[in-house]
Order: C-alpha cells, then sequence, then structure tokens
C-alpha cells in the first residue's frame, strides 16, 4: 500500500519511513507494532506491512529523504547507523512536495525558516488546494492512505459558518478566506475528498471539525485521530485506571515534560503549545470521573534533543483519609515510540476503507490522545475495543 505523509521530513514521519524499510530489508524486527501482535495477524491479507512513501513538507525541499534523516540522525543517534547506511539508495529517491504552513503559528514560522510554502508563491486557497491535490492524486492509488505528522499548529478559533459546513468550508475556500483555515484542514480536506483515509498524528484540528466529517461520510472514507498516544499520556491513561479499580482518589497530577529537538522548539511557543496541553491535560479526569488538580507543562530543552523526558507525580488519598504519592519518570526516544503507529494506523485505515468503513474510526482510539468521538480514554479498554473491531472485520 502507500502512505502519504504531510510533515514527512520530520523525525517522526522520516523514522517510520526508515522503520518500515528496515523491516522489509530484513535489518530490523517487527518490535513496537502494534499491527504486527498475532492477534492482528490477519491484518496482513487486507494491508500487509510494505508501503511506498511520498508526502508534503514546507522547508529542505532541496534535499531527499537520505540527507533530512542523516541530519536527524546527527542530532539524535536515534538508530544504529548501519542501517541508514544500508537504506541509502532507498531513501534518496523520496522527496517532499511543497505543502501549506496556512496557519501554523508562529512557532512553525519562527523556527523552520526558510520556509518553503505554496502561500509564498502568491496562490489563493483554492489554488494551493488543487496543488495539493495535484500532488497527492499523481502518488495515489486505491490503496493510499494519508497521515499528518507536521507541526503542531495553535487552534484556529471555531466559526459555525466556515468549520460548521461542508458546503460553507468549499465556500470559504472559494473566497479566499485564508484567516478561517488551517493547513491542517486543507491536508484532509484533499484526502478526504479524494477517498483517501486520514489520520491526523497531531494536536492541530486536521479532519475534526463537522464540515470534514460531513465530507467523510459524503464521499465514504474512514478518518481517524487526534494526536498520537505514545508517551507520558499512553502511561497517565494505563495507570490511572489503577486508581479508579482500586477506589484510590487522585487528589492531584502533576506531568511536566521536557524535549528538545524540532517538535520541542515549535512547541515552545505559546501558541502552538497550548493545543498540545489541552490534549495531555483532559485525559486523568475523563477516566477517573472527576477532575483532580492538574499541572501539565511542556518545556524546550535543547540539549535533550528527540529524546522526552517526563517527571509525573500522583497525589492520591486511600483508606482512613490517608494521603500517598506516587512518582514515574518515562525517557523515551520520542520518534521510536511514535513512528511505528504511523504505520500501525495506516494499515488498520486501509482495512476500515477495505470493509466499507466511513466516517471516524472511533475504534482507533488506542492510538490518539484525543480520540474522534469517543469519551473512552482507557488504554486497556481502548485495547479490547480495537481487538473487538478487528475480529469483526476479518471474522
Ligand atoms: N512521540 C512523538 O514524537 C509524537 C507524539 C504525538 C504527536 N506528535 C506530533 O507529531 C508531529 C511531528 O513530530 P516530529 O517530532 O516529527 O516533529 P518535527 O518537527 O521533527 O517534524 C515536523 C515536520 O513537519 C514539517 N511541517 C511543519 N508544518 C508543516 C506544514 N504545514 N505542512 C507540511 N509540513 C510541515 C516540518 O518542516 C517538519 O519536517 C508534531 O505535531 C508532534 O507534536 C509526536
Amino acid at each position: 500500500m502507500k502512505l502519504w505523509l504531510f510533515g514527512i521530513y520530520g523525525i517522526v514521519g522520516s523514522t517510520a519511513i526508515v522503520g518500515e524499510r528496515a523491516i522489509r530489508k530484513g535489518l530490523s524486527d517487527t518490535t513496537g507494532l502494534v499491527s504486527e501482535l498475532p492477534e492482528f495477524e490477519k491484518l496482513k491479507d487486507y494491508a500487509p506491512l510494505e508501503f511506498e512513501f511520498g508526502g508534503h513538507d514546507i522547508r529542505s525541499l532541496d534535499k531527499n529523504l537520505y540527507q533530512i534523516v542523516e541530519e536527524h540522525w546527527e542530532l539524535n543517534q536515534h538508530f544504529d547507523y548501519r542501517i541508514l547506511l544500508k537504506l541509502k539508495e532507498d531513501l534518496e529517491k523520496i522527496r517532499a512536495k511543497k505543502g501549506t504552513a496556512l496557519n501554523c503559528g508562529e512557532g512553525v514560522l519562527e523556527e523552520l525558516k526558510p520556509l518553503q510554502t505554496l502561500e509564498e508563491e502568491g496562490l489563493t486557497l483554492s489554488q494551493i488546494v488543487e496543488r495539493l491535490e495535484k500532488d497527492l492524486l499523481e502518488f495515489a492509488d486505491n490503496e493510499t492512505v494519508a497521515i499528518n505528522v507536521a507541526s503542531t499548529e495553535p487552534t484556529l478559533p471555531y466559526d459555525e459558518e466556515v468549520h460548521g459546513s461542508l458546503e460553507g468550508f468549499e465556500r470559504a475556500i472559494k473566497e479566499n478566506r485564508k484567516d478561517k483555515i488551517s493547513a491542517s484542514m486543507l491536508y484532509a480536506y484533499v484526502s478526504l475528498k479524494n477517498g483517501i483515509p486520514f489520520a491526523n498524528f497531531t494536536p492541530s484540528v486536521g479532519s475534526d471539525i463537522a464540515a470534514l466529517k460531513e465530507l467523510a461520510l459524503k464521499v465514504g472514507v474512514p478518518h481517524a485521530g487526534n494526536d498520537g498516544k505514545t508517551g507520558e499520556t499512553l502511561v497517565k491513561t494505563t495507570l490511572a485506571p489503577m486508581f479508579r479499580y482500586r477506589n484510590l482518589r487522585v487528589l492531584g497530577w502533576m506531568g511536566y515534560n521536557i524535549l528538545g529537538d524540532l517538535d520541542g522548539k515549535v512547541l515552545a511557543h505559546e501558541q502552538n503549545k497550548r493545543s498540545k496541553i489541552v490534549s495531555k491535560d483532559k485525559v486523568v479526569g475523563k477516566i477517573l470521573g472527576y477532575f483532580p488538580y492538574t499541572i501539565t507543562e511542556i518545556n524546550y530543552f535543547p540539549p535533550l534533543q528527540d529524546n522526552k523526558t517526563a517527571f509525573d507525580f500522583i497525589h492520591y488519598q486511600g483508606f482512613l483519609g490517608t494521603k500517598m504519592k506516587f512518582y514515574f519518570i518515562w525517557d523515551a526516544i520520542d520518534a521510536i515510540v511514535a513512528a511505528p503507529l504511523v504505520l500501525d494506523i495506516a494499515r488498520f485505515l486501509m482495512l476500515a476503507k477495505k470493509k466499507g468503513q466511513k466516517g471516524v474510526v472511533k475504534e482507533l482510539a488506542f492510538f490518539f490522545k484525543s480520540p474522534m468521538e469517543t469519551e473512552e480514554y482507557n488504554t486497556h479498554r481502548q485495547y479490547e475495543i480495537l481487538k473487538e473491531w478487528f475480529q469483526s472485520l476479518v471474522s
């Protein structure tokens, strides 16, 4: 199958490609891929672990993917360099097309300079859509999925007239209302409009507005999001149910994250950070059924590069009103925990498409911090739901 990545030159997107190629060439095993667990074995009949890749980005377009991965590698050393050398020829063939940075916030505009974007060519919204569509359609076939792994955008204020219906959204494109539409919405729009399943791995809006949900149902295409659940939030949503099961009262939960690298730089900007914090903060209360005092912070810490560290402190109350404490530290290479999920999501979405599913696939909530159209945040339950859904489709 084929996978189009918006933000293909980022460390998550490029590591997903390296991983797939390394597995195919026998240079690595499938550890980290949920879709390769024995319970999902039949997935290979619908969506084998073999991809062709393409995508959009907004920087370094004069470089090929090999050069980009080398740059990420020099900073992060996130896998064995011998793997990269063996993939050189393959990766050199992959080049990003020029995307849009519409309403991506000052984090993107400042930190990713010099940018190469479609709007800098003076194109109108309709022309931007046409160009994105052209790139996508030149690449895509019937077995293509598109995933947004671009930098996190700030949240645009919701405007019912534009975001509330497909008609309003398309009118805004025609009227060139650039203030109302963001890059992630355009990426979701061109994918869904052309029957290509779309997933949003970021906290940006993506397909999470009524207009685009309507489009997905109209065209009959599945989509999923938002924001990959890969690190601290994965641990939080796995651990919070334990407090609930044992009727322990969580009084407060503090999560403090530090990370470097490009993602950290972009998230150092308040506007861009806000969407991420909202996404990480609400999960505990949703699982517990009440909202304890929470602090969720993310700070840029350049020396760490892509190595993200989260410090969590949980203050809770037990029998006889006694207060106790629990601490954990999550120390992971961000791209290594995120990249396999990109491949997993693509494969499950392809299955959904082949089985005629359309609209939001709630059963993929397991993969996301802010899953659409479900209130189920408990990782254990989400996993059971994923398995049941899969079984119902393949048996
Ligand atoms: N564990 C994780 O790493 C993790 C988990 C959940 C979500 N995410 C999200 O995934 C995204 C990618 O993370 P990353 O670490 O690869 O970041 P990154 O900064 O390495 O990569 C982002 C890439 O997107 C490109 N980009 C930015 N705006 C774009 C646009 N409008 N159109 C096309 N390309 C654009 C950038 O040039 C860059 O190549 C971020 O939004 C991040 O918050 C990451």
